[in-house]
């Protein structure tokens, strides 16, 4: 039996924050051992809103190199860029051309970025989970382990897998069988970390994108400067922290965090911290989140000393990805009914 495929990845906009880390990157850690897994840098989703040429290339390469440093083994897992395989671009064209429009137009993601963008928003922008559908299915993915908020993107590969391919543009067999184009996906969202939300405002998550520093840890900061960002994240007035109170939000949030930067189960941080005022939580939850960074800054600078280190994984990648990705783009075209090429 072949081991089961996972499939994921994360934009090179700007440095991961500890919800990339402990919503996603975390899991896909634990899957290598039991999982054929593939795991790349998508820098082609990271020009769908205005971006730095100037700044591309190497926050690709710093986002790799932090997947190596949270513990993927290029040893086991296939570590990739994007780009680097054409199939990517060629597989979302023709899943365009399947999906129909009002798919796209009702994504939450889709929604709430081009709010902030006004009437600057790019097809690509629209057309993102198309292209990572594409990103998916090229790789008869069977798990995608993300964070929760990528659960209807995640639905949207399946519906276009199953409804607008397979359904379609199934072959049959000699007894009549129908032989699936496309293996339908299943996304892997585990409860804990899934969504880490912003140390300023309990209520939004964690992002890359919001203007305001403060409200992330990002994998690469500095002690003194998780410390101070923690030291200056959202309160409220009430003494102990706990869970699940809804009047609470930064309390959940924080209290979630200290879980899983200490080690410790939810049941048992909560216990430690029910009588805790919020001078005495913080320091502690800045060096367990000090502490669980470490062992990652550590790995990150000792693949970054070796300038051609993190290229050598990502040629060895490219190479092991795009042996499997022309396979099922050759699939696709063939159902399609287009001329093989030679
Ligand atoms: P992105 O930064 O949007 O490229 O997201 C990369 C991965 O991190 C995806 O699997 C997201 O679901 C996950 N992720 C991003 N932000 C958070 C967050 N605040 N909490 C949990 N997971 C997140
Ligand atoms: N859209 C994902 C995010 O922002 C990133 C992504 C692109 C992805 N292609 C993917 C995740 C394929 C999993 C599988 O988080």
């Amino acid at each position: 039996m072949p081991r089961p495929r996972v499939l994921s990845g994360v934009q090179p906009t700007g440095a991961l924050h500890l919800g990339n880390w402990l919503g996603a990157i975390r899991n896909w850690v634990d899957l290598q051992d039991s999982h054929d897994t593939y795991f790349c840098v998508v820098d082609l989703h990271a020009i769908t809103v205005p971006h730095d040429p100037a700044r591309l290339a190497e926050d690709t390469l710093t986002t790799a190199a932090l997947y190596l440093a949270c513990g993927i083994d290029p040893q086991r897992a296939t570590v990739f860029v994007q780009s680097h395989v054409a199939a990517h671009s060629e597989l979302a064209w023709l899943l365009n051309c399947v999906t129909p429009l009002n798919w796209l137009e009702r994504m939450i993601q889709f929604k709430e970025k081009a709010i902030k963008q006004g009437d600057q928003v790019s097809v690509g922008l629209l057309d993102y989970p198309v292209l990572m559908a594409a990103d998916i299915l090229l790789y008869d993915a069977d798990l995608v382990p993300v964070g929760e908020d990528q659960k209807q993107h995640l639905e949207l590969a399946r519906d276009i897998a199953q409804q607008r391919i397979n359904a379609r543009f199934a072959p049959r067999d000699a007894a009549g069988e129908s032989i699936p184009v496309l293996k339908v996906p299943e996304p892997l969202i585990l409860k804990e970390g899934a969504r880490v939300m912003s140390l300023t405002d309990g209520t939004a998550k964690m992002s890359k994108s919001d203007p305001n520093e403060g409200s992330r840890i990002s994998l690469l900061d500095p002690p003194e400067l998780i410390t101070k960002k923690i030291k200056r994240a959202k309160t409220d007035p009430t003494m102990g922290l706990e869970f699940g109170n809804p009047e609470r939000p930064e309390a959940d949030n924080l209290l979630g965090l200290y879980a899983l930067l200490a080690g410790k189960t939810r049941d048992q941080a909560a216990q430690d911290c029910a009588a805790m005022g919020w001078g005495q939580f913080k320091p502690l939850l800045a060096e367990a989140a000090v502490e669980a960074l470490r062992p990652v800054q550590q790995r990150y600078e000792q693949w970054r000393q070796d300038s051609g280190a993190v290229a050598a994984v990502l040629r060895e990648g490219e190479a092991k990805a795009a042996a499997v990705a022309n396979e099922t783009l050759e699939r696709v075209r063939q159902a399609l009914g287009f001329l093989p090429r030679s």
